[in-house]
């Protein structure tokens, strides 16, 4: 079964016009919905057909780790913002935005944050982190996940937060700490809460959507500035998109007043069916129904990948499959050819 007729199968009548020539696409660049991916470090200078996709696709960048506590600051007080001012010329070269990915995490830290001992010690690196990094980049980046991840794997009314070094010596309120810093650091960023799992038809998804929730009204209720939420999109392609639970989500994030963006799309295949077609057809239709159920509450700010070909992505590093076939999450095969999820997102970004 060719890719085209599959696709149509699994998507309907309107999928015709996914079969569109990728440079047309190119020409579309202003999109309705800026559409990006993040960036593995260092090689878009080592492939040109990398750095050619990016171009041809992107109209946003994010570093996958170049701007993570331990890239820019792995010793206390050194900082070093080569590899992330390096995306940001070829971002600014070629019309692109770059956001900035993160600030404060539980993990991406160097060992020496992990050695914090106090909670003045903890409330001093975090806001001298965050001066440093967002007045670098003040008025260049206009996007920041400040806090990342903050809310635990599968929440419990006893245990809402994730585990960190900042939780351990700030208590919840380290995202209150952070986010007050990055709005005195720069007023016009754009703010956001970026965390992942919140799309899933499961008591996991259900327990996240509502742990998340009543973290934004503490913050709201504290006047803590928030911009928007980071919907990170790391679907788990064996599990069906919980559409109306998404959307009921999205739709109360809106009603708060907040933004959405979709921050770290991909789509993780390990249990999916190994033949290529069939798998493609799978991720593209959940990340349409991903995208739509957003849709149907709130337009998103921007769609990001996280990566943009099969061949730089992280999702062997924990999802590898048992068959050994090689993963197929992102937008663009290893060969950075389009596959049905890129029409998907193109599509979406188009309307
Ligand atoms: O650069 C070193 C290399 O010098 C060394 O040889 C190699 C072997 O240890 O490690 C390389 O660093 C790795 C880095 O990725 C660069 O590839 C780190 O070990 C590895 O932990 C790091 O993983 C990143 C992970 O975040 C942790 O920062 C993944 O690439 C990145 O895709 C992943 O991204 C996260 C988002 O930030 C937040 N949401 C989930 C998402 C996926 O886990």
């Amino acid at each position: 079964m060719r890719r085209r007729d599959f696709v149509l199968g699994a998507l309907g009548a309107g999928a015709l016009s996914y079969a569109q020539p990728a440079t047309a696409l190119a020409q579309q660049r202003h999109l309705a919905i800026p559409y990006g991916a993040a960036i593995r470090d260092g090689v878009i200078a080592e492939d040109p057909l990398y750095a050619q996709a990016v171009i041809d696709y992107c109209q946003v960048v994010v570093g996958e780790g170049n701007l993570k506590w331990g890239t820019v600051q792995p010793e206390r007080g050194t900082f070093d913002f080569q590899l992330a001012d390096d995306l940001l010329a070829f971002a600014t070269k070629n019309g692109m935005e770059m956001r900035g990915h993160c600030l404060v995490w539980y993990a991406g830290n160097p060992d020496w944050v992990e050695t914090i001992a106090s909670a003045e010690e903890a409330r001093t690196e975090m806001v001298r982190h965050i001066e440093t990094v967002m007045g670098h980049y003040k008025g260049r980046v206009r996007s920041w996940d400040v806090v990342n991840e903050p809310i635990a794997d599968a929440p419990t009314t006893g245990a809402v937060y994730r585990d960190s070094v900042w939780l351990k010596h700030l208590g919840p309120e380290y995202a209150d700490l952070a986010l007050r810093t990055a709005a005195a650091v720069d007023p016009e960023a754009q703010l956001v809460i970026n965390d992942y799992d919140f799309e899933q038809s499961s008591d996991k998804g259900r327990a996240k959507r509502k742990a998340f929730l009543d973290m934004v009204r503490g913050l709201q209720s504290r006047d803590v500035p928030l911009h928007a939420v980071g919907l990170q999109g790391h679907i788990q392609g064996q599990i069906p998109i919980d559409k109306p639970g998404l959307t009921a989500f999205v739709a109360e994030l809106a009603s708060m007043g907040l933004s959405v963006l979709v921050t770290e799309l991909d789509v993780i295949d390990n249990l999916l069916p190994g033949a290529e077609l069939e798998r493609d057809g799978i991720i593209a239709q959940r990340a349409k129904d991903y995208l739509d159920a957003i849709a149907a509450a709130k337009r998103p700010d921007m769609v990001l990948t996280w990566g943009i070909t099969d061949k730089h992505t992280w999702v062997p590093i924990w999802f590898s499959r048992d068959d050994g076939l090689p993963n197929r999450p992102l937008p663009l095969d290893a060969d950075y050819k389009p596959k049905a999820l890129m029409d998907v997102i193109q599509d979406f970004c188009a309307e």
